[in-house]
């Protein structure tokens, strides 16, 4: 039988931290055992609001492929690649683009919330404001039925598969409509508590961070500021130290009962994120540690990079072809 296809991506706007780790990193190791895998990183959509910071999308494609092959996305079985390495996808995009409306764009929840965050209005770059389209073809090429994803970027594959629909009624029956699928984790919450993980609001922890950044990162997170004393009873929920305790610990016995303990009282914060640390040093050493390996041989990472574009560039084309046949725009 034939395996079902997945295309996924990141933008390369900066290295990857435990919000993508748990959103879909672990995920796409897993299923790249049982899927066809293509994961891209997304450097032409980076560049639909970073056209004034090239270098910055250019330094990060590969930091990015090296968090990938660190966590163990295996190029084996999963197919990494750059998407400005592959044209066929910006033709794709275009010819995709007749097929929406600017108001539909405009309407398209996740676009609406990214540009508010902006704060671009009506000066709006066009590139960025179509990008739907273009992670459109970036699905569509690849034939993927599946695309895993934020819960935020649901939209964008409703509206792939609006174009999908739209392109095999008027053209014919070429190309295939994708579903999205979410992980198992909630959005990962960033140190401060706040808001999740995220690179703009500089609560994170990055696969990269060595060991002495890390602890910094674990003895500064919020716990419960009315927990002064060490008797004093605790609050659990809101926690950063439990919360994240409850992602990546492994033991769950232990876990309940320091919880049960620091909400009675006696239990200080420092022993919590002592353990909190070793958790997470458990865990993630061994990617800190595949990563500086990486990081000492990044022409071996781009070479790998290289090839799985290669190997993607031979797909898109051959969805490319069929596309211009089912349109017509096939003359010699
Ligand atoms: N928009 C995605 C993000 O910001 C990245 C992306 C680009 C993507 N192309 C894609 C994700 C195609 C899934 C499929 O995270």
């Amino acid at each position: 039988m034939k395996k079902q296809i997945i295309l996924t991506g990141d933008r390369p706007t900066g290295q990857l931290h435990l919000g993508h780790y748990v959103g879909s990193l672990e995920n796409r190791v897993k299923l790249q055992d049982t899927h066809d895998q293509f994961v891209m990183i997304a450097d032409m959509q980076a560049l639909t609001d970073n056209a004034d910071n090239p270098n910055k999308v250019r330094n990060n494609v590969i930091e990015v492929a090296m968090d990938y092959i660190a966590v163990g996305l295996d190029p084996n079985k999963t197919t990494m690649f750059i998407q400005s390495a592959i044209p066929e996808l910006s033709e794709l995009t275009m010819f995709y683009l007749n097929l929406v409306t600017v108001a539909r764009l405009q309407r398209n929840p996740t676009v609406k919330n990214e540009m508010q965050q902006k704060g671009y209005g009506a000066d709006v770059p066009a590139g960025f404001l179509m990008y739907p389209v273009s992670q459109a073809a970036d699905i569509t090429a690849f034939k993927a039925n599946i695309v895993p994803v934020g819960e935020d970027q649901l939209p964008v594959i409703e509206q792939t598969n609006e174009i999908v629909r739209k392109f095999n009624s008027i053209y014919g029956d070429v190309l295939v409509e994708a579903k999205g699928l979410l992980s198992n984790h909630t959005r990962l919450a960033g140190l401060d508590g706040k808001a999740k993980m995220s690179k703009s609001l500089g609560n994170c922890i990055y696969l990269g961070d060595d060991a002495d950044t890390l602890k910094k990162k674990v003895f500064s997170m919020f716990t419960d500021p009315d927990h002064i004393k060490v008797e004093d009873p605790g609050k659990i929920e809101g926690n950063m130290v439990f919360t994240y305790l409850d992602v990546f610990g492994e033991d769950k016995t232990t876990i309940e009962e320091m919880k049960a303990h620091y909400a009675h009282g006696g239990l200080g914060d420092m022993k919590v994120k002592r353990y909190l640390l070793d958790a997470l040093e458990a865990k993630f050493a061994p990617i800190r540690d595949k990563r500086i390996e990486l990081a000492n041989d990044k022409l071996a990472v781009m070479e790998i990079i290289k090839q799985g574009s290669i190997k993607a560039k031979e797909v898109a084309t051959q969805t490319l072809d069929e596309v211009r046949r089912a349109i017509g725009v096939q003359y010699f």
